[in-house]
């Protein structure tokens, strides 16, 4: 049976919910939950039938906070389970890390896709990487031809109870790219500094950073010993009162744009 799932999302700036709701809109024959990550730690899926992960590429793999999330969740084992990722350039083998983590978390995976979508690494935006046009159409409807496969897998699994793992390619040029240190996007972005005169105190980078590193005392005060150097903080400050020793006031991605919204519209 696969008539009940719960799909996993965790999304810095947007572009990966968007994704995974689109999804969610999409599967026909079964009722789904969508669900943010960072609200989900220990999650369990005893009454679930099949579950979806989307994450963002970070480094080359995973983020932290969803390898974490991984190794915590209960009552999955034997559930199949679906991959999505969005990346900005270079994906490299991060769909068979994650294929990785759901096999050892005990369940089968069943799907994987990747979707070019916009950069929200900031240094490559200062770079001039945006790639604010993506998805390009045929991206787009690799994606619709993913979801659209996806949903027969369910029903398949549903109807004749075939659950076999199916294997996730990622291309040759993809597996040959090695996975970055995390740690160093912390170094090479330097401690926080927030511009007292233009920050507002609304408290959006608390509530956005995903490792809890940052305390809001009237202004936000950073624990760098905490962050991941995600840029959450920086690209969602409404003011762009945050910034770094090496980059201010440019290369900000607050939010999807609007090509790709209209992209994953339904
Ligand atoms: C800290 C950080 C590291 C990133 N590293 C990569 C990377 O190695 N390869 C890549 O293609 N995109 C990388 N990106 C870009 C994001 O994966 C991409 O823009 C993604 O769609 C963002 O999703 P979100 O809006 O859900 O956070 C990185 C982004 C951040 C913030």
């Amino acid at each position: 049976m696969a008539t009940r799932g719960a799909l996993f999302y965790y999304s810095g700036t947007g572009n990966t919910e968007l994704a995974m709701r689109y999804v969610a809109g999409k599967i026909s024959q079964a009722s789904v939950d969508l669900i943010d990550i960072r609200a989900a730690r220990g999650f369990d899926l005893s009454s679930y039938d099949f579950a979806g992960f989307a994450t963002f590429v970070d480094h080359g793999g995973p983020p932290q906070l969803f390898i974490d999330f991984m190794g915590s969740l209960k009552g999955c084992r034997g559930k199949p389970a679906f991959i999505l990722i969005t990346y900005g350039a270079m994906p490299g083998r991060t769909l068979k890390i994650i294929e990785r983590l759901v096999i050892k978390a005990g369940m089968t995976p069943i799907a994987g896709h990747q979707l070019n979508t916009p950069e929200n690494f900031v240094p490559m935006r200062v770079k001039g990487t945006t790639n604010d046009d993506r998805p390009r159409d045929a991206d787009i409807e690799k994606f619709k031809g993913f979801v659209s496969d996806l949903n027969d897998i369910l029903i398949t699994i549903s109807l004749k109870g075939d659950l076999k793992p199916r294997p996730i390619r990622i291309g040759i040029l993809n597996s040959l790219i090695p996975q970055h240190d995390r740690r160093k996007s912390k170094k090479k972005m330097g401690p926080l500094i927030v511009d007292k005169a233009s920050c507002i105190g609304c408290g959006n980078c608390e509530t956005v950073c995903p490792y809890g590193a940052i305390q809001m005392d009237g202004i936000p005060s950073f624990d760098d010993s905490r962050c991941y150097g995600c840029w959450a903080c920086y690209n969602r400050c409404p003011t762009q009162a945050i910034y770094t020793e090496k980059i201010r006031g440019e290369g900000h991605y607050k939010e999807p744009t609007e090509r790709l919204r209209r992209a994953l519209s339904y």
